[in-house]
Formats: C-alpha cells, sequence, structure tokens
C-alpha cells in the first residue's frame, strides 16, 4: 500500500489531533462560551449542574460532582472514604500514577495487583491480597475496556470493603449492559483533553448514589467549605471551570457518534491485524470505549521506531508500572508476573474519532510489512 500523505512533517497517521476542525462542533463551542461570557457565573454556574445532571444519567448514579480534574475525583473519592495511615486499598500494577498517588496522599497503603490478558485487575490476584487491613478495592477500566464487575464486587460483597471505580478512561463503557462507574461506591472520571469524553482542558467527575457522600464531596472540592459555610477539613480547590462544563455539554451530544467510529476503527484494526499481534478480543459482556488500542506485540520498541519511520505516531502510554515508580519502591512490592510481561509488550495504536479506515489499513499495512520482514 502507498503512504498516505503527510499531514505535518514526517507524520502520516498522528496519535491524536485535538484541533477543532469540524465547523459544526467550532461553532457550537464558540457559542457555549459566548453564552458563558454573557452571564458571567464563571465558578460553578448553571452549566456545572447541568453537566453534573447529564452524567450523573448516563453512569446511572444519583449524583455527580464535577471536580477539575480525574486526580482530583480519585483523590477526593479517597478522601471521601475516611482512609488514614494502616488503611489498605487494593489497585492494578498498571495505571496512570494519579490512581496510587491518590491512594498515597490520604496515608493509607497502595497495595498493587497483577493484571490479567484484559490489561484489567486480575480478581484472583486480588483475592490474594486482601487482609482485615483492606478498606477498599480501586480497579482501573484500562484502555477503556471494562473490568470483570462480576467478580470484583463478589469479593467485595464477601469481605465487606468498598469499590471506588476508577473510569478515568471508560466513560460510557459497560459490563452486563451497566454503565462503569455506577458498581462502585463511587465511580471517578477524567475528562481531560485525550479521553473520549473531552473538555478543553482539565475535567473531572465523581458519580455516586449516596447523598451525604455527595454533600462530603461538594465540600471536599471547595477547601473543605461549602459556600460560606466553615471550614470542616483541610481540602483542595477542585471546582470545574463553567466554561469547561459548557463545552462538555454540548460534547456529550457528539460523544455517542464519536464511539460509533472508535467501535468500527477498533473493529478494522482486528479485521486486519488479529493473525499478527495480539489485538484487544471483544467480549459480550462488554461495551468498550476503545479510549486505547493496545496491541500485545513482539519486538515491540522495534515496531514502534519502524512505525514512527512510516510517519506512524504510537504510544507506550504507561511504560512503568507504578510500584516501579520511585515513590514507591520503597513499599517493596514486586510480585507481578504478567505485568511485568505485559509492559513489555503494550503498544497503543492511533484512535480517535477522527481516524479514518483507509489510515488504520495504512496503520495495519505497515505492521504486517514488519512481521513479514518486509521493514
Ligand atoms: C487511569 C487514570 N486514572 C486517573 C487519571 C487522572 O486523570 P486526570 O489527568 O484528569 O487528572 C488518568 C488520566 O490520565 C488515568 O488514565
Amino acid at each position: 500500500m502507498d503512504p498516505l500523505p503527510e499531514v505535518r512533517p514526517g507524520v502520516r497517521v498522528p496519535f491524536l489531533d485535538l484541533r477543532v476542525a469540524d465547523p459544526g462542533q467550532r461553532q457550537r463551542l464558540l457559542d457555549a462560551i459566548d453564552r458563558v461570557l454573557q452571564h458571567g457565573r464563571l465558578v460553578l454556574g448553571p452549566e456545572v449542574a447541568q453537566f453534573e445532571a447529564r452524567v450523573a444519567a448516563t453512569v446511572g448514579h444519583r449524583h455527580c460532582v464535577a471536580v477539575n480534574s480525574g486526580t482530583d475525583a480519585l483523590y477526593f473519592a479517597m478522601r471521601a472514604l475516611d482512609l488514614g495511615p494502616g488503611d489498605e486499598v487494593i489497585l492494578p500494577a498498571l495505571s496512570w500514577v494519579a490512581t496510587a498517588n491518590a491512594i498515597a496522599l490520604t496515608g493509607a497503603t497502595p497495595v498493587f495487583a497483577d493484571i490479567g490478558d484484559d490489561l484489567n485487575l486480575d480478581p484472583d490476584a486480588v483475592a490474594g491480597l486482601i487482609t482485615s487491613r483492606t478498606r477498599a478495592l480501586l480497579p482501573v477500566h484500562y484502555t477503556g475496556r471494562p473490568c470483570d464487575m462480576d467478580r470484583l464486587m463478589a469479593l467485595a460483597d464477601r469481605y465487606h470493603f468498598a469499590v471506588v471505580e476508577d473510569t478515568a478512561q471508560a466513560f460510557g463503557a459497560a459490563w452486563r449492559g451497566r454503565p462503569v462507574g455506577s458498581f462502585g461506591l463511587l465511580g471517578c472520571f477524567s475528562m481531560n483533553p485525550m479521553k473520549v469524553l473531552n473538555a478543553c482542558g482539565e475535567a473531572g467527575a465523581v458519580t455516586t448514589d449516596r447523598e451525604d457522600l455527595r454533600a462530603r464531596l461538594e465540600r471536599l472540592r471547595h477547601s473543605g467549605a461549602l459556600g460560606r459555610s466553615p471550614c470542616t477539613e483541610p481540602s483542595l480547590n477542585g471546582r470545574l471551570d463553567t466554561l469547561q462544563a459548557a463545552i462538555l455539554l454540548e460534547r456529550m451530544d457528539l460523544l455517542p457518534g464519536w464511539l460509533a467510529v472508535r467501535r468500527q476503527r477498533a473493529a478494522d484494526y482486528g479485521a486486519h491485524l488479529t493473525e499478527v499481534v495480539r489485538v484487544p478480543a471483544p467480549t459480550p459482556e462488554r461495551t468498550e470505549v476503545h479510549y486505547l488500542y493496545p496491541i500485545l506485540a513482539e519486538g515491540r520498541d522495534e515496531l514502534m521506531a519502524y512505525l514512527a519511520r512510516e510517519g506512524i505516531e504510537t504510544q507506550i502510554h504507561h511504560p512503568v508500572l507504578m510500584p516501579d515508580q520511585p515513590a514507591y519502591q520503597g513499599l517493596g512490592q514486586n510480585h507481578f508476573p504478567k505485568a511485568r510481561t505485559l509492559v513489555k509488550r503494550i503498544l497503543c495504536l492511533p484512535i480517535h474519532e477522527k481516524l479514518t479506515l483507509r489510515e488504520v489499513e495504512f496503520v495495519a499495512d505497515r505492521v504486517r510489512r514488519f512481521y513479514r520482514g518486509g521493514a
């Protein structure tokens, strides 16, 4: 297959393109921003409440508290559990460090568990780590692919600990038709510019069914003081900007179409690559959102370099397991055989709502060439 034209020097297929080129979407966003500029309620304006109502309805939780990032969402969620020194929270070894940081910042101990072939928490590994100090489980729906929530929720019911879902990468995904984020006590979302539902800056949200937790989260996102009421506990300023909420509301209308494209492109990659590399295999229980398209590639670094020479941008999102980060090495947690093997093979191919079938075919053609020795 002939090379595609360059979209910028040296790049034929970008990993992601955050420009808003579509005139229809651009006008909608500009109109939404203009409405906010006209009413002037830039902090917790009406669009924030509207966004919270829509996220809660989409996730299937009664409440949503919009915050300034997915990191804030996780941190406030951990604070709302009243964790402290001596408490343990189990999480996967593979995620962005924000997941572990949220636990550690409360004084509790992150307990890292191995992952399975789906790159998500391995329920058997979790079972082996439960102690009398386990207060919560923090599964990550990694790359937009839901965890096995049947098995994880069964463990939580049996051993009586809370589940808080890190749904940063998975807004819109579902396990057996039920949206992720709605299984746990709290669901923690990121809407940063890279995510499937994305603001034009930092954004996040926490969802819950419990009214007391909603009230607590509203205080936590506002320095521990609601409105002009006294400060009841030290916290940060984690409010979502009205401008970002207004942008997100517009994009929520566009999201179903975007997710349909991502799903189609994932199927297209699968059709072209299944025989060459390990691709994310669809399963009947999972409605995925394909935040990322991770292949498991032998000779991953060579493949990545070859694709770069062909003008194809790929990414290794989290090359270092969280327990191997300098911040967490001191915990001395080392037994992650699966994660250690997989983390050396994961390569994320471009996937987003602007990706065309022709681009997928070009990427797949070059991946096949690499393995057939034509590289
Ligand atoms: C799994 C996971 N958790 C948490 C976060 C943190 O979200 P944010 O970047 O909005 O703070 C991210 C974002 O990259 C993530 O991928």
